[in-house]
C-alpha cells in the first residue's frame, strides 16, 4: 500500500520514516519547503535520536519522498495519515485550523482519484472532532461519501520526543478508532508487522484514549511533585518514596520522577484542551485543573528555593543548565526553563544559560540573556547554578568546575547522579 503523511513534525516524521522502514512506500508532505528539501537529501530537519540514520536509508532506497503538494500526494497514495499540529488557543481550547486545512487539501486529492481511499487522523484531537469536523470537510470538498468512497480512522500516537522512533516501532498498543469495519481492517493491515496489541474501537473513544492517557501521566507527575513538597519539609528523599510507591504493580514506578514540572507540546496542551471539553459538557474538571495548577507552581519552585539563599536576586549571576523540556530533544515548547528564566529576569538576576541542543530554540523566547558553549562556561563566576533539564552531562560536573563559581550553590530541579559533596548542592524535593 502506498502511504502519504501530512505534517513532518515531531509526530509526522517518525511516523513516515517508521512506516517506510517497515516496507511501505511513503510520501511525506509538509508546507515547510526547507523541511521537504532537507528530507529529500536524506537529512533530518529535527533533532530526534536515530531518525537521521533511518531517513538517509529509506530515502536512498526510494521508500520515502517528501513534497509540499498534498493534493497530488494523496491522489497517488492509498492511505493518508494527518499529523499536523493541533496547538492550543489562548483560552486553552484546541486550535483545529491546521488540521482542517490538511483535511481540505487531502479531500482534493480524494476527489481526483477513483479508487477507495483511507484517511487516518493521527494528530491529537478532542472527542468528536473526526466525526463533526474532519469527515464533513472530506465529504464536502471531495464530493464523495465517507464509508463508501473513502474510509476514516482515528489512530492516536503515544510517542515521546527523544524516543519517538523507538516508541513508534515498538508501541505498547495500537489504537484504531474506525468509522466502519472496512476502514479499521485496512489500517490494521498496515500495522500487521508491529508486535503490539491492537485495540479496535470507535472514533471518539480513540480520541479520548489519547487525552485520558496523557492526563493520567501528567497526574502522576503533579502528584509526586506535590508529595515532593512534603518530603522537603520532612527532609526525606521523594525518590525513595516514589520507589516504595512505584513497586506496587497497580501503580508502576514510571512517571513518578519529581522535578521542575512537566513541559512539552503535549501534556500542558492536552490537559487544558480536555478541561475545556469537560466544561463545554457542563462537567467539573476538578482533578484536571489541579494537575495544571500544581505544575504551574512547580515550574518556579526552584527560584523560590534560590531565594532562600539570596532574598534579593538583583545583580546575582545565575547559571541555568538545561533549556529543552526534557533531555534528548531540542524542543523547548512549554519548557519549565522558559518560566524560570522569566522569573529570574523579573527579579533582575543576570542569566547565563546552556543546553547541548536547545539554545537556538530558546533564543527565540529569551533573546536577551547570555548563552554559553558549555556548562563549565555557564557556571564560571556565578552565584548559583540551577539544573532544569536532566541531561546526562550535568552528572559529570566536578568539584574543580564548581570552584569556578563565585558561590558554590547547585540547585537540582532534576535529580542527577552528581558526585559532588552535599554541601555544594540541594535537591528540589530530595536532600
Ligand atoms: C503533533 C500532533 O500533530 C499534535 O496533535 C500532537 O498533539 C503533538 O504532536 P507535532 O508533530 O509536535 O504535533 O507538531 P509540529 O512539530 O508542529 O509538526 C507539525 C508539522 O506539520 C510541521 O512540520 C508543519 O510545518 C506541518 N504543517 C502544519 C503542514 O504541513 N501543513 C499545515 O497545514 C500545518
Ligand atoms: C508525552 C507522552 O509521554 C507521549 O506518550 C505522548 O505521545 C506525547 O506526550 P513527551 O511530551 O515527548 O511525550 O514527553 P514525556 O517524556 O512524556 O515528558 C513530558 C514532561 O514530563 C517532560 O517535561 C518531562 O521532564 C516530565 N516528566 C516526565 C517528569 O517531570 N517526571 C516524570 O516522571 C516523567
Amino acid at each position: 500500500m502506498k502511504l502519504s503523511v501530512i505534517g513532518a513534525g515531531y509526530v509526522g516524521l517518525p511516523t513516515s520514516v517508521g512506516l517506510a522502514s517497515k516496507g511501505h512506500p511513503v510520501l511525506c508532505i509538509d508546507i515547510d519547503e526547507r523541511k521537504v528539501e532537507k528530507i529529500n537529501t536524506g537529512k533530518c530537519p529535527i533533532y530526534e535520536e536515530g531518525l537521521s540514520e533511518l531517513i538517509e536509508e529509506v530515502v536512498s532506497k526510494d521508500m520515502l519522498e517528501a513534497t509540499t503538494d498534498t493534493q497530488k500526494a494523496v491522489a497517488n497514495s492509498d492511505v493518508t495519515f494527518i499529523s499536523v499540529g493541533t496547538p492550543m488557543k489562548e483560552d486553552g481550547s484546541i486550535n483545529l485550523e491546521y488540521i482542517k486545512q490538511a483535511a481540505e487539501d487531502a479531500a482534493k486529492g480524494i476527489r481526483d482519484k477513483d479508487a477507495y481511499h483511507l484517511v487516518v487522523v493521527k494528530s491529537t484531537v478532542v472527542p468528536k472532532t473526526t466525526e463533526d469536523e474532519i469527515i464533513p470537510i472530506l465529504e464536502e470538498v471531495s464530493g464523495k461519501t465517507a464509508g463508501e468512497d473513502f474510509g476514516v480512522c482515528m489512530n492516536p500516537e503515544f510517542l515521546r520526543e527523544g524516543t519517538a522512533l523507538q516508541d513508534f516501532l515498538k508501541p505498547d498498543r495500537i489504537v484504531i478508532g474506525e468509522l466502519d469495519r472496512k476502514s479499521g481492517e485496512k489500517l490494521e493491515k498496515i500495522y500487521k508487522d508491529f508486535d503490539a496489541p491492537i485495540i479496535r474501537t470507535s472514533l471518539r473513544t480513540a480520541e479520548l484514549i489519547k487525552y485520558a492517557s496523557n492526563s493520567l501521566l501528567a497526574t502522576k507527575i503533579s502528584f509526586i511533585n506535590e508529595i515532593g513538597r512534603l518530603c522537603k519539609e520532612l527532609e526525606i528523599d521523594v525518590y525513595e518514596v516514589a520507589d516504595g510507591v512505584g513497586t506496587d504493580h497497580r501503580i508502576n514506578r514510571d512517571f513518578l520522577d519529581s522535578g521542575a514540572g512537566f513541559g512539552g507540546s503535549c501534556f500542558p496542551k492536552d490537559v487544558r484542551a480536555l478541561i475545556k471539553v469537560m466544561e463545554d459538557y457542563g462537567e467539573k474538571p476538578r482533578i484536571l485543573k489541579e494537575i495544571i495548577n500544581v505544575n504551574e507552581e512547580q515550574k518556579t519552585k526552584l527560584v523560590e528555593q534560590l531565594q532562600k539563599h539570596y532574598k534579593d536576586l538583583s545583580g546575582k549571576k545565575i547559571a541555568v543548565l538545561g533549556l529543552s523540556f526534557k533531555p534528548g530533544t531540542d524542543d523547548i515548547r512549554q519548557s519549565p526553563a522558559i518560566d524560570i528564566i522569566s522569573e529570574l529576569k523579573k527579579k533582575d538576576a543576570e542569566v547565563k544559560a546552556y543546553d547541548p541542543e536547545a539554545i537556538e530554540n530558546m533564543k527565540k523566547e529569551h533573546p536577551d540573556i547570555k548563552y554559553t558553549d558549555s556548562y563549565t562556561e555557564a557556571l564560571e563566576n556565578t552565584d548559583a547554578g540551577l539544573i532544569v533539564t536532566g541531561w546526562g552531562e550535568f552528572s559529570e560536573i566536578t568539584l574543580d568546575e564548581i570552584r569556578l563559581m563565585k558561590n558554590q550553590i547547585i540547585l537540582e530541579g532534576r535529580k542527577t547522579q552528581l558526585r559532588i559533596d552535599k554541601s555544594y548542592r540541594e535537591g528540589l524535593s530530595w536532600p
